[in-house]
């Protein structure tokens, strides 16, 4: 089964790939389009669920999303269309971090794609450079809440903890004009989404050829939150300005 599908099916009831709910997307994304006029630009958009709230709301916002996924390209293309925005949407598969823009962004969006650049910091550098003067970055990522084990840090990757990340975000010259800790509620509800659309999918299609392994997998991937991060891992994302110049 592959990585698209069983990603399809997992954020069928979630499709902010991310731990926020969508109180917590609409608040982020108004404290990064102040405005509403502006130029907007994600790194790792997936299927462009943040371009496509934040054009529905703001009919003066033009957007661009990059992604290494055609698929996942496909279907934002798609629900732009479904939602009456496909002509200011442009998409891009494209790496992000290979991405060249002709002109610079009011808001540079990445959640949930740190890793493609390196991490946090190498994804803000990457973001600066497609920031317009005055513009913000809206990111988000992964931090330790408590002390992981090695298991953890092998499934997840390395983090900080939370008050380092943000020493290191302002040490690296950025202000946070808007911050938001996902919640126990939120880091819940998404993992529950995921494996639960996934499992629940498997069960209404016994006869797919993908179904066995679609039920394994949700079971292995449920196991490795609840055994491996759930009392670890939390999610960060922060709206910022650069701090001068
Ligand atoms: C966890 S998803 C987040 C999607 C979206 N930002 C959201 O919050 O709904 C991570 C996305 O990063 C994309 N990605 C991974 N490596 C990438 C790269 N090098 N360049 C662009 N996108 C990448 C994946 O294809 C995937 O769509």
């Amino acid at each position: 089964m592959n990585r698209e599908k069983v990603s399809q099916i997992a954020h069928a009831n979630h499709p902010i790939k991310a731990p926020l709910d969508d109180g917590s997307v609409r608040r982020l994304l108004g404290h990064g389009l102040p405005r509403g006029d502006e130029r907007v630009l994600d790194l790792g958009c997936g299927t462009g669920e943040w371009l496509l709230r934040a054009l529905e709301a703001r009919p003066g916002v033009r957007a661009d999303g990059v992604d290494i996924s055609a698929d996942a390209l496909d279907r934002a293309r798609q629900a732009a269309a479904d939602r009456g925005v496909e002509d200011r949407l442009a998409v891009h598969l494209a790496k992000a971090e290979d991405f060249v823009a002709t002109e610079p962004y009011d808001l540079v969006l990445s959640v949930g794609a740190a890793h493609a650049f390196g991490g946090l910091l190498p994804t803000l550098a990457a973001a600066r450079t497609h920031l317009a003067p005055g513009g913000r970055v809206l990111i988000g990522d992964g931090f330790w809440d408590r002390e992981p084990s090695p298991e953890a840090i092998e499934m997840l990757g390395d983090f900080a903890d939370l008050a380092t990340t943000m020493d290191l975000v302002t040490e690296a010259g950025w202000t946070p004009v808007d911050g938001h800790v996902s919640t126990r509620r939120e880091l819940d509800d998404y993992e529950w989404a995921c494996w639960g659309s996934l499992a629940a999918w498997a069960l209404d299609h016994p006869a797919d050829p993908d179904s066995a392994e679609a039920l394994a997998t949700a079971a292995t991937r449920r196991s490795e939150w609840l055994r491996g991060y759930r009392d670890t891992w939390g999610f960060l994302t922060l709206v910022l300005r650069r701090t001068a110049g």
